[in-house]
């Protein structure tokens, strides 16, 4: 269903300028309307998917994004793209990558997702200087909406990605299948080689393949049917990561997309912890149970920026805010979906083993504004909370958020963390939104720790330094937000009829909030 295209499309290909697909001039009445995250990344106008490319070149970070340059809900799949220079403010340039019609045969290629990385010695001999960027993306082959193969492609820009070529001898690989998508390139030093790992989604398998100049690719291993095999796969990535409480040590995760913890109605990411070895990638403990990379029900198709520089070395994600069950018809106009927060990962060892680690990068500390102190007149729900529990085994906590008759509740209690959005706002569009999240957490050292990160319509947790994290959607009927933050039991629901167990127990809380600045003034 989601591959159908709108019949008009040769109609519409036709009567849209270039002007009116470009949203690289975006009039500034952009990015003020009802829902519009403030500092979360949206393009101004139409529907975007997956974040695509993500890649750092020379002082700038590139976003590339699975987006409709014609409407608002999945179709036409091009690349869009933006650039910024802190990961927070983003510029919307033309689009880089758009859908292309083969008059031959009358089908049609969509530039489905994939990766973006920066030849350094010019190994595909595509440069003109000694680097330049090359776009390695899925070509989805269809026919009036129905889909007939895909095989991957190759693009390039010598100019900082602001125009691409695609290259003349595309494919570059092709494996006759209808479904094989999503590949994810990265330099392997050791090998000096590249490495290509892409999904054949409904084998539930990894393939890896490597190449010394990004044209010709060869097999190179293979990993999967194991973990969560709920939902078909997509977006595999690929990367090393330090252990924080393990000084010296790494491994390395594979990552990808698939079903939801909660089930496969939804869309959701697993991971796995264990070694690459320059071939294929191996699970330290194939039959774990399934790890997921968040509990919440919006952050799908995530991957992370390629070329960070060494001085740097952070391992930075961005994920697509959105699940598929619902997401063409969440209520938002003239864009719909929008990019998480990027999240700098990591792994800890934990009672459970080894395992992902989350938390917003550093930059956005940058944005914060006034404290806040009035909780009960917050004029603009773009904002972040840091708060702190003592879990003495019988305390719990409830964050309250009011907007005119909606309410949404964060709650933890009994080692468990939930949010429920059952009567957020607008529920309506879709009778799978509406849900309560709940994931395990324990405290650790008696303490709960939470950074709340609240924007308009989106809010994402980390708790306990990004030991869990959850991404959600929800849109309240006002911007003005009353926040209530009660300790004990006593908010939601009360546990217990015995009065003196639902005491506001406020003295084993601290907590911090701040404004959000938007990121599009
Ligand atoms: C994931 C996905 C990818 C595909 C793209 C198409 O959300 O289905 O597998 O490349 O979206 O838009």
């Amino acid at each position: 269903m989601k591959y159908l295209i709108p019949g008009l499309f040769v109609l519409l290909m036709a009567s849209c300028s270039k002007s009116e697909t470009n949203s690289g001039d975006a009039p500034i009445t952009y990015y003020h309307e009802k829902y519009r995250p403030q500092f979360h990344f949206s393009p101004a106008k139409g529907w975007t998917n997956d974040p695509n490319g993500p890649v750092y070149f020379n002082g700038e970070y590139h976003l590339f994004f699975q987006y409709n340059p014609y409407g608002d809900t999945w179709g036409h799949m091009s690349w869009g793209h933006a650039v910024s220079k802190d990961l927070l403010h983003w510029e919307e340039l033309p689009v880089a990558l758009t859908e292309y019609p083969d008059p031959a045969t009358g089908d049609s290629t969509m530039i489905f997702s994939g990766t973006v990385v920066i030849d350094k010695n010019n190994s595909s001999g595509l440069c003109q200087s000694n680097e330049c960027m090359i776009a390695i993306y899925t070509s989805h082959v269809h026919k009036g909406g129905e889909g007939k193969t895909q095989h991957q492609s190759l693009a390039y820009s010598n100019d900082k990605g602001r125009t691409w070529k695609r290259y003349e001898k595309n494919p570059i690989l092709d494996i006759q299948r209808k479904d094989f998508r999503d590949p994810k390139v990265f330099w392997y030093e050791p090998n000096k080689s590249w490495i290509m790992a892409l999904v054949i989604p409904d084998l539930f398998k990894v393939q890896f393949y490597k190449s010394s100049n990004l044209k010709d690719w060869s097999l190179s291993g293979e990993f999967g049917n194991i973990g969560d095999t709920l939902r078909i796969w997509e977006c595999p990535d690929i990367y090393q990561l330090p252990i924080d409480n393990e000084s010296g040590k790494s491994k390395w995760v594979l990552s990808l997309s698939g079903s939801h913890p909660a089930g496969p109605k939804f869309v959701g990411m697993q991971y796995f912890v264990g070694e690459f070895d320059g071939a294929t990638f191996k699970a330290d403990d194939p039959r774990q149970k399934p790890l997921y990379v968040d509990y919440g029900k919006d952050f799908y198709a995530g991957i992370v920026f390629n070329n960070i520089p060494k001085e740097d070395g952070r391992t930075i994600m961005i994920g697509w805010a959105n699940n598929w069950t619902y997401g063409n018809q969440i209520p938002t106009s003239p864009w719909r979906s929008a990019m998480s927060v990027p999240r700098e990962l990591s792994l800890r060892k934990t009672a459970e083993g080894i395992q992902l680690a989350q938390r917003p990068v550093r930059e956005l500390s940058m944005l914060r504004g006034k404290e806040i102190t009035d909780f009960e007149n917050i004029e603009n729900n773009s904002m972040e909370l840091e708060i702190e529990i003592e879990d003495d085994g019988s305390t719990g906590l409830s964050i309250v958020l009011k907007n005119d008759s909606a309410t949404t509740y964060i709650s933890y209690r009994a080692n468990e963390l939930s949010v429920d959005r059952t009567t957020s706002g607008d529920v309506s569009f879709n009778k799978e939104f509406a849900s309560i999240e709940t994931i395990k957490l324990k405290p650790i050292d008696n303490k709960i720790k939470l950074r709340v990160l609240i924007d308009q319509s989106i809010i994402e947790i980390f708790a306990n330094d990004g030991e869990q994290s959850i991404c959600e959607q929800y849109f309240p009927p006002s911007g003005k937000m009353k926040l209530k933050i009660a300790g004990g039991w006593t908010i939601y629901p009360p546990l217990s009829t015995n009065p003196t167990d639902n005491i506001d127990r406020l003295d084993n809380i601290k907590l911090k909030a701040w404004e959000i600045k938007s990121t599009w003034q």
